[in-house]
């Protein structure tokens, strides 16, 4: 038996201008009532001797739904020959914005209801702005109450004109205007004979012809990773990556690219739990993976396709965000990010626009975000991560903000922005404008040392802390002026006080950085070995360490892209052998002078 599509629609519009009517007349309309339902409403009606509205179709099912299970939201559904939809009647803004941020509910499409004897009136902007923050794609506005105006063509269109420029404003783009007479049915399901100048679509055609979001199974690959197990038999060095297939599919044999590492390797096999083996797999399947090479990977990359869309990598990007905490969001103080299976520290950085929620009201100049405030926003992650904007893969674009272990607010990423332009970038150049140099110049320690001073950074195998010792050794015996420390040496001084915070990485690398910078500043060969550093973390470094050098020693060279400041040795060598490939590699770059092996 083939699915039914399903679609979902949200009914938005200033108070009274006809959303229930509309939804009512939808129902009643393309048979989508229970049997009986429309006759009960209008007997009930009259005994009451008031007059019938297909508002009250709305009421009447909400009594029945009440009754039964419980409803999150005001919803209903209703058939077409060519789907299902799901109409969200928005009156509660707030329940309505928690549930679209935080993905509870997502209106694919919108129907925006005008009075047209009205007008267009505050809430008709609002509600254009809310559909534009939410990043709803599709839009149509119907001009209701057309009875009211004799079915005059020239308020429709003036409408229709005033409303579509304020629409293209915002950056609405796929927007028609409808004329209506919902209580009458006018142009809903059925062509109206009243207004023979309007040869459009119907609201009900149009509903048909509403885009469905491009299927996730044809979307780029999306597997946020979860864990990593190692196998547990005795010399079995494999690892299996699992988590939770988004979107697309991916086979046996497959490149695949680990982001934001950019850590890259090719699919062995695809593990089922207790199922038979397959040699491709795809959304919706929570599985693990075997990889051709080992990495070392951490939680929260997103696996992808070497030869797909790769999802964006940054730290700076535009967000709507819905606050739901009742302590504002506020700019320069730290919140957790979590989006798919990563999570960042997050900073506001800042405020492009924003409106109460309660009333839609916008609110100028605003630098934080308060409770049911929805905001247009830049935001800044310490780390890299990898993301889709809303528009293109859902899962990925989507995010939540926790604050002290509370979810304080949710969001969508609209737009990824300048990288360069960082709060870490701007650490770096403040330091630099106040950095007090001593009379004694790099040139001056360089002749007196025979080498150049360099943070290198040894990653790979598991012999990288034994490595960057023996490099450490030699280069100390043979008189140059090399230290090594390793991460654990840190830990209960440089580091002891954000140790045990969790997510606690960015501070400790942004230290190890400031460690760098100065021991580099003093002349020093400083060496680290970092097993599981990824080219963020090793961008970070470099960074720091600017403008002294920093170079990147990689045993096997599985990272990403080889650099000028990249040596890759083979992982095959043994370790005497590996320390005499660096320092060939150093003297050639002349980073060593006169060295004597
Ligand atoms: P709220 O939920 O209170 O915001 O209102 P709403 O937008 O759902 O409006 P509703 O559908 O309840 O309609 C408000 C009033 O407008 C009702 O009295 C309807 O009968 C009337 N109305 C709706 N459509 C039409 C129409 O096409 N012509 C006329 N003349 N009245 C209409
Ligand atoms: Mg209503």
């Amino acid at each position: 038996m083939k699915i039914r599509e399903q679609m979902n629609i949200v009914v938005v519009g200033h108070v009274d201008h006809g959303k229930s009517t509309v939804i009512g007349r939808l129902l009643a309309d393309t048979g989508s009532l229970p049997s009986g339902k429309l006759e009960q409403v209008k007997v009930s009606c009259e005994r009451n001797a008031r007059p019938f509205e297909y508002a009250f179709l709305l009421d009447a099912l909400k009594d029945e739904q009440a009754q039964g299970i419980t409803i999150d939201t005001a919803r209903c559904f209703f058939k077409t020959k060519k789907r299902d939809y799901i109409i969200i009647d928005a009156p509660g803004h707030v329940e309505f914005l928690k549930n679209m941020v935080s993905g509870a509910a997502r209106a694919e499409a919108a129907l925006l209801v005008i009075d047209a004897h009205e007008g267009i009136r505050e809430n008709s902007r609002r509600h254009g702005y809310l559909i534009a923050m939410l990043g709803i794609p599709q839009v149509v506005v119907l001009v209701n109450k057309m009875d009211l105006v004799k079915f005059d063509q020239k308020v429709f269109e003036s409408i229709a004109t005033d409303y579509g420029s304020f629409l293209k404003q915002l950056g609405v783009s796929a927007k028609e205007f409808i004329p209506i007479s919902a209580r009458d049915g006018d142009n809903l399901a059925f062509a109206s004979d009243k207004m023979k100048w309007y040869d459009g679509k119907t609201v009900l055609d149009h509903v048909d012809a509403f885009v469905k979001q491009q299927d996730d199974d044809a979307k780029p690959f999306r597997m946020p990773v979860q864990d990593v197990y190692k196998f547990t038999e005795k010399d079995d060095e494999r690892r299996i990556i699992t988590g939770t297939i988004e979107t697309g599919t991916v086979a046996v044999g497959d490149d695949v690219t680990f982001l934001p590492s950019y850590k890259k390797s090719k699919i062995s096999t695809i593990e089922g739990f207790n199922s038979p083996e397959v040699k491709t797999i795809g959304k919706g399947h929570a599985t693990g993976f075997t990889l051709a090479n080992e990495l070392y990977l951490p939680r929260g990359e997103i696996m992808c396709k070497s030869k797909e869309r790769h999802p964006m990598v940054g730290s700076r990007f535009r967000a709507n965000i819905f606050w739901m905490a009742r302590a504002p969001m506020i700019k320069n103080k730290k919140y957790k990010l979590k989006i798919a299976s990563a999570r960042v520290t997050v900073r506001l950085a800042e405020v492009l626009s924003c409106i109460d929620a309660t009333d839609l009201s916008s609110i100028q100049g605003r630098q934080q975000i308060d409770r049911h405030d929805v905001a247009e926003c830049i935001l800044e992650t310490t780390r890299a991560i990898a993301f889709d904007t809303i528009d293109d893969i859902q899962f990925t674009g989507r995010f939540v903000i926790v604050d002290n272990y509370d979810i304080a607010g949710g969001g969508i990423i609209t737009h990824a922005i300048n990288e360069n332009d960082n709060a870490i970038n701007r650490q770096i150049n403040k330091r630099e404008l106040h950095w007090d140099t001593g009379i004694v110049t790099p040139a001056d320690r360089q002749s007196v040392f025979g080498h150049k001073a360099k943070f290198i950074v040894i990653t790979g195998a598991e012999q990288s802390i034994a490595l960057a010792k023996h490099l450490e050794s030699s280069l100390v015996k043979s008189a140059k002026n090399a230290y090594f420390i390793g991460p654990s040496s840190l830990a209960d001084g440089l580091d002891s006080d954000v140790v045990n915070e969790t997510d606690n990485r960015e501070e400790m690398m942004r230290r190890l950085g400031e460690l760098a910078r100065i021991l580099t500043d003093a002349g020093l060969l400083f060496i680290t070995a970092l097993g599981d550093a990824d080219t963020y973390d090793l961008q970070l470094l470099a960074g720091l360490t600017s403008p002294n050098e920093f170079i990147h020693v990689s045993i096997g060279g599985h990272e990403d892209g080889a650099s000028a400041n990249k040596i890759i040795i083979s992982e095959k060598l043994n370790l005497s052998a590996m320390v005499v490939a660096i320092i060939g590699r150093l003297s050639q770059q002349e980073i060593l002078l006169d060295y004597a092996i």
